[in-house]
């Protein structure tokens, strides 16, 4: 497609180009604007939006009947023109709409200046009558579905200063022609399949360009131009993922105004010019990361004051890292891993740095670990593992009262293990491979979120505290060190045998030597338990289950509700409250109720009602709302509408007479075969796939529960619930999930300890799933006795020599064993407590898909 259209493009903007220019002199213009105001632009907008295909009803405010200015997503400002006196600005983002553009009558619309498309469906080619538009400063298509190549016709606008075409499928080169837009300052090309080389003169006239974006365009294959050192207003220039290769051009040591640079992940290579650094004045992020750069880092990165982020990791850098890197007053981040570097790791002044992050492991850093890491109040991880720090630990190590993760395994640290007495945020200690000698401090036992601690290949004596019992424990490696005696029953039932090999002095059942045997019975479990996480706490009541609880709200007439609709279904705000009894409740969250509302019409809907403590207003919350309305998949539940009182929004979903997987499940008899079961799986793999992998923005679902599988005709799954994060706010939306209401057996265990939310933590949530549909069990099991979440309870059984037996569900025929012996596997691998080791939703689609 790239090459016939790139031979007649050409042509077509020589054959256009007098055109824009006759129709649209100042004088024409002037006078087009008196006559066709007003009652032209209504046209001209009607016809335009004619051309649309607008599912939400989005612009059912544009009537002839009412001033354009006021209809909703246009704004109309004064202008500075003359001709035009009003400046148009269409903001018609995220509203689902597709269809085929009338570039024709919407550019005519004289002060026409801004055009925001962004985030809806179009599915076709950048309209080239877009480059009629003459007064256009700011075109937005981005995530807009379009395809195609980048018109080289765009170059009329001459009038440009923003143009966004981020998140789409345009392909081909990016035309040399855009040169052309001289008063561009914003040019955002990110995520394309934009390929071959930049021509160099693309950037020569660009000089007031102060934010560039090419990153994610994989197929690009060119050296970093030096022309982009001559714009001099760079601010942010992000290459990323590119296929850039190279070295760094000389030129780019004059980005004086340089705020943000990302290079990572491309293939280049050589030296990083000396000099680099000493001019970036106003750099705030610097990422080289994932590069073959090769040499030592230059100092000049001392210079850059205002420093957050240093990212130079997985490249051959060798040497030492510039001395006053470490004391810049803003760092925050430190990312040096999957180098050569070497030389001591100096100590910080402590009690002004801002360091959160250290990151260094897979070097050959020597000497001491500094002491004055302990003394940086915002430290949030150190990890210097797979290096020749040598010495003992520091007593304050984890004093920083935001430290969580600590590695320094794979050193030459020697010394005993201090007691941690601060530690309050410590999730994981990992210390692994040293020379670290001395018992096992039982403080450990009460740092309140230790969750993983390998202290494995040491020389450790003693015994295993039974403090350690008071952990909630993912993981405690000990193997390979001299302890001794007793393992605390607890731990020896809670872990596989392989944590403690190593240490011919531990008794206990499942050891080869088990103490004086009173634990017998256990020793099948202590083999075959892998990784369990003792969830305890209260027993939870399944949703689907009816709920007895208090109404929240007694007047209601006092409290106004905005009600939006997406989908047509006839149902007013009245009628939405009014159906908010106890009886028809179907199911209960950590946000609130679920009710079964029915029609007028006897059609059926289910309402999530989420109290949010969030304080997000009407608006963000019907931006939000849309975004999710706009995801269409077979398996993803659509959103017909939502309700918005104050501290309250109902989302309004589909609903199937099957209710959902977990109605199913919990049932006095869970009666669905084997080949529906998949199907199930499979819908809510590709269901999830999508969101992940294939819809712009990607999204994570964050509350993946058999609750949330709604079951149409045929067993045809559909995911609902997704996304909640976004209407109640994030803040609401953490604490929601330490309520105890919430089904937290379906939470990945890293959930605690990470930032930020990653696809794999509902890889994770999927894998509870499948491990329920193998197993036929809800995932919470309150009643039994051994262990209270599906995932403990099938890894004590799985290596055991008659384990799948017993974890398959006994009710199906024993001719599906091994496509159910496939899927459990799947399912452990989902559930691994290490998120690298689980798959992405596209290789679990693919291996269910295989079954
Ligand atoms: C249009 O908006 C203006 C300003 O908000 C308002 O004064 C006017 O009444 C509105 N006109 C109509 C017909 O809604
Ligand atoms: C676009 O709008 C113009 C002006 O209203 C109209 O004449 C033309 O037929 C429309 N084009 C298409 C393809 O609908
Ligand atoms: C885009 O349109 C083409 C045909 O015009 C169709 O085959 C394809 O499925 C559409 N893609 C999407 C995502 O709607
Ligand atoms: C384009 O629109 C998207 C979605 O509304 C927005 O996130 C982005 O910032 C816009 N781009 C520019 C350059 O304003
Ligand atoms: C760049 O600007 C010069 C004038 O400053 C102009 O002659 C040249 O055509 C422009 N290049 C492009 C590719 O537009
Ligand atoms: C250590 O870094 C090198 C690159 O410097 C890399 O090739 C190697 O895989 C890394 N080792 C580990 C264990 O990550
Ligand atoms: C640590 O290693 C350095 C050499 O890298 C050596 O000079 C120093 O004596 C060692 N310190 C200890 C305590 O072993
Ligand atoms: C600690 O570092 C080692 C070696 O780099 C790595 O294999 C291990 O996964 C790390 N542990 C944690 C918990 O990150
Ligand atoms: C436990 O530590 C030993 C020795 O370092 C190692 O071989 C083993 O892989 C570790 N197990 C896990 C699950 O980390």
């Amino acid at each position: 497609m790239a090459t016939t259209s790139g031979a007649c493009l050409p042509l077509l903007l020589l054959l256009l180009s007098p055109l824009i220019i006759s129709s649209y002199s100042a004088a024409a213009a002037a006078a087009e604007a008196e006559a066709e105001q007003p009652v032209q632009v209504h046209g001209l907008l009607l016809s335009f939006k004619d051309s649309l295909h607008d599912p939400a009803g989005a612009l059912a405010t544009w009537s002839s009947s009412t001033p354009y200015c006021n209809w909703s997503h246009v704004t109309c400002t004064d202008s500075s023109s003359a001709s035009s006196p009003v400046a148009v600005s269409l903001q018609l983002q995220g509203l689902g709409l597709s269809g085929d553009i009338n570039a024709t009558a919407l550019c005519r619309v004289p002060g026409l200046a801004g055009l925001r498309l962004a985030s809806n469906a179009f599915n076709q080619t950048v309209p080239l009558q877009l480059s009629r538009c003459a007064s256009l400063a700011s075109l937005n298509l981005s995530s807009g579905a379009f395809w195609g190549p980048l018109p080289e016709q765009l170059a009329a606008l001459a009038s440009l200063t923003s143009l966004d075409l981020s998140g789409n499928d345009i392909e081909g080169t990016v035309p040399p022609g855009l040169a052309a837009l001289r008063g561009l300052q914003v040019l955002n090309l990110r995520g394309n399949r934009l390929s071959g080389v930049l021509h160099p003169a693309l950037f020569r006239n660009l000089t007031s360009l102060h934010y560039l974006d090419l990153s994610g365009n994989q197929f690009l294959e060119s050296q970093l131009p030096p022309e982009l050192g001559g714009m001099a207003s760079l601010r942010w220039l992000f290459l990323q993922g590119s296929g850039f290769s190279g070295e760094i051009p000389e030129t780019f040591l004059g980005l004086e105004q340089l705020e943000a640079l990302d290079l990572s992940m491309n293939s280049l290579t050589g030296a990083v010019p000396p000099g680099f650094g000493l001019k970036f004045q106003k750099l705030l992020s610097l990422d080289l990361s994932r590069n073959g750069f090769s040499g030592p880092f230059p100092n000049g990165v001392d210079k850059c004051l205002m420093l957050q982020r240093f990212e130079v990791q997985g490249n051959a850098f060798t040497g030492e890292l510039p001395a006053g890197l470490w004391s810049l007053p803003d760092l925050q981040v430190i990312r040096a891993e999957n180098n050569r570097f070497s030389g001591r790791l100096p100590e910080f002044p402590g009690g002004v740095s801002r360091l959160e992050q250290v990151q260094v492991d897979n070097n050959s850093f020597s000497g001491a670990i500094p002491q004055s890491i302990g003394l940086i109040r915002t430290m949030y991880r150190f990890s210097a593992s797979l290096n020749e720090l040598n010495g003992s630990l520091p007593d304050n190590l984890c004093d920083s009262p935001a430290m969580s993760i600590i590695n320094i395994s794979h050193n030459a640290i020697s010394g005993s293990i201090p007691d941690f007495n601060n530690c309050k945020r410590l999730v994981s200690l990992s210390l692994s491979g040293n020379g670290l000698t001395g018992t096992i401090p039982a403080s450990l036992g009460d740092l309140p979120v230790l969750t993983y601690i390998d202290l494995s290949s040491n020389g450790l004596t003693g015994a295993i505290p039974a403090e350690l019992q008071n952990l909630k424990l993912a993981l405690l490696n000990v193997s390979y060190n001299r302890l001794s005696g007793r393992v605390p029953p607890e731990l020896v039932s809670g872990l596989p045998a392989v944590f403690l090999e190593g240490n011919p002095g531990l008794c206990g059942p499942g050891l080869p030597s088990d103490c004086d045997a009173p634990l017998r019975k256990h020793q099948g479990l202590a083999l075959a338990a892998t990784v369990a996480s003792l969830v305890t706490g209260l027993a939870l009541l399944a949703v689907g289950v009816f709920a007895v609880c208090r109404r929240i709200h007694g007047n209601r007439s006092s409290s106004p509700w905005k009600l939006v609709l997406f989908h047509p279904i006839k149902i007013t705000g009245e009628d939405l409250f009014a159906a908010f009894h106890d009886k028809n409740v179907i199911g209960r969250g950590a946000f609130g109720k679920v009710h079964l509302i029915e029609l007028q019409d006897g059609q059926k809907v289910a309402v999530k009602r989420l109290f949010s403590s969030g304080k997000l207003t009407f608006r963000e919350v019907k931006n939000e709302m849309k975004a999710l309305a706009k995801i269409r998949h077979k398996n993803v539940a659509k959103i017909a509408g939502f309700c918005y009182s104050e501290g309250e929004v109902s989302v309004i979903y589909e609903y199937f007479q099957r209710g959902s997987l977990q109605d199913m499940i919990c049932a006095p008899k869970f009666a669905v075969g084997w080949n529906d079961r998949l199907k199930i799986a499979l819908g809510v793999a590709q269901g999830l796939a999508y969101l992940h992998h294939d819809y712009t923005p990607r999204m994570l679902h964050r509350d993946l529960k058999s609750s949330n599988v709604l079951l149409a005709d045929e067993f045809e799954p559909r995911v609902a619930g997704f996304g909640i994060h976004r209407v109640v706010g994030e803040k609401a939306y953490r604490s929601s999930l330490d309520s105890d209401l919430n089904d937290k057996c379906y939470i990945a265990p890293e959930q605690n300890f990470t930032k930020n939310p990653t696809n794999l933590m509902d890889v994770y949530s999927f894998g509870v799933i499948l491990l329920e549909l193998v197993t036929g069990r809800p995932a919470e099991q309150p009643a039994s006795k051994d262990c209270s979440d599906i995932v403990s309870w099938v890894r004590r059984r799985i290596n055991l020599i008659d384990g799948a037996s017993q974890i398959l569900d006994p009710s199906i025929p024993r001719t599906e064993q091994q496509g159910m012996k496939a899927a459990l596997e799947l399912a452990v691998g989902c559930t691994s407590v290490k998120p690298d080791q689980r798959p992405d939703m596209y290789e679990v689609v693919r291996s269910l898909q295989a079954l």
